[in-house]
């Protein structure tokens, strides 16, 4: 099957294995000459399409469509483009790899914008927590080690993401995760929105529960990245959306309740990361993964510690129950001889020395 992805074409879209232009807008169903769409993947953000498509050799790639109501807003396309640019200096595991940047012609004269990228084999971690159990502190140190070292290959480059979420990274089979969706057209479309009001139907900019207050302002900054970051985390080690366990009253998160089990010192960590004002967060990646180790080693300290007074618990039981074992022996030989004196002095048993036996006195 081939989609469709004229955004104006008004049939099913779908058209057989054969076809070279849409049945029914007659749009051309081989994008850049290489690629055909095999199926839409997700179009709820109002910013972009993401379709699932094959190259010649049909290997599948992931083609991403910027919407093309924000053609005409030369800022955002090129922020847009930025995202290929992006994903194609940087190379890392912990990012997709771009395979083309494309123009689509459609029958109407208009034209789409588009990055062909490697698709990533798994799911989102937004999908990943429906199905799951929160993590435990130690995998959530683990993963947060995982996407604060991509981040910082990210920041290294000039780059911010701005809009981390569980729906923006996605988890290898490997258990590799990575980072996708780099919200570059998003905050350029802040501003323009908030000049001049919603587009095309979209009122939701922002990703409300994740986005610090500073880039709700249309002020990013570094630590914008790691107030969305601590956002993720609270939703992961609680399985909750993070919105839900929001005090208006006291504007503070409540959250600890639903994760009992993270560690003081974690907790205060990634109360840190969802500080109100950007100085109050860590300054850097490399600050968030010090205080990681740091909790990694304390708690290791702490486990070791345990551990030792565990040990040294069952030792000093050990050393009891074998006190108690002497004493239970002694007392044991110490009835035994004296029920066996009682027995040879009621005679009983014989003596195994010959008794004295009583002389008679003869006048
Ligand atoms: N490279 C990729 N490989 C596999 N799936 C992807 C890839 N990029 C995006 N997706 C899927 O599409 C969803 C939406 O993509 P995303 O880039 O976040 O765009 P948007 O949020 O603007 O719709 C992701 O949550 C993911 O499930
Ligand atoms: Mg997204």
């Amino acid at each position: 099957m081939r989609v469709c992805i004229n955004p104006d074409c008004n049939g099913d879209r779908q058209n057989p294995d054969t076809a070279e232009f849409c049945l029914q807008c007659k749009c051309e169903l081989i994008i850049d000459g290489t690629y055909t769409v095999k199926k839409l993947l997700s179009d709820k953000s109002g910013f972009g399409t993401i379709y699932e498509v094959e190259d010649l050799h049909q290997q599948p790639k992931v083609l991403k469509i910027l919407s093309h109501e924000f053609n005409n807003q030369p800022k955002i396309v090129s922020l847009f483009q930025q995202e290929a640019f992006l994903l194609g200096k940087i190379d890392s595991a912990g990012l997709p790899k771009i395979a083309a940047y494309i123009h689509h012609n459609l029958p109407n004269k208009k034209m789409l914008h588009g990055i062909v990228m490697e698709k990533i084999e798994g799911i989102n971690l937004y999908e990943w927590i429906r199905s799951h159990n929160p993590l435990t502190e130690k995998m959530a140190i683990a993963w947060m080690r995982q996407i604060t070292k991509i981040l910082k290959v990210v920041h290294q480059n000039g780059y911010f993401h701005r809009d981390i979420k569980p729906s923006n990274i996605m988890i290898r089979p490997s258990g590799q995760l990575v980072l996708i969706d780099f919200g570059t057209a998003r905050e350029a479309s802040y501003t323009y929105l908030a000049k001049v009001g919603s587009v095309g139907g979209i009122t939701q900019i922002t990703s409300a529960g994740y986005t610090s207050p500073e880039q709700e302002r249309g002020f990013a900054v570094p630590q914008s990245d790691f107030y969305a970051l601590g956002m993720t985390f609270l939703h992961l080690v609680t399985g909750k959306y993070p919105l839900d366990m929001h005090d208006s009253h006291t504007n503070t998160y409540t959250w600890r309740d639903f994760a009992p089990k993270i560690s003081e010192d974690f907790a205060k960590f990634l109360e840190q990361l969802i500080a109100p004002r950007p100085v109050d967060r860590p300054s850097d990646c490399e600050m968030i993964l010090h205080t990681l180790d740091e909790i990694d080693r304390l708690q290791k300290e702490r486990q070791t510690k345990r551990q030792q007074e565990a040990q040294q618990k069952i030792n000093q039981q050990e050393q009891q129950l074998n006190f108690n074992k002497v004493w239970l022996g002694i007392a044991f030989i110490l009835v035994g001889l004296t029920t066996y004196a009682i027995a040879i002095f009621y005679r009983i048993l014989p003596s195994p020395i010959p008794l004295a036996t009583p002389t008679v006195q003869t006048k």
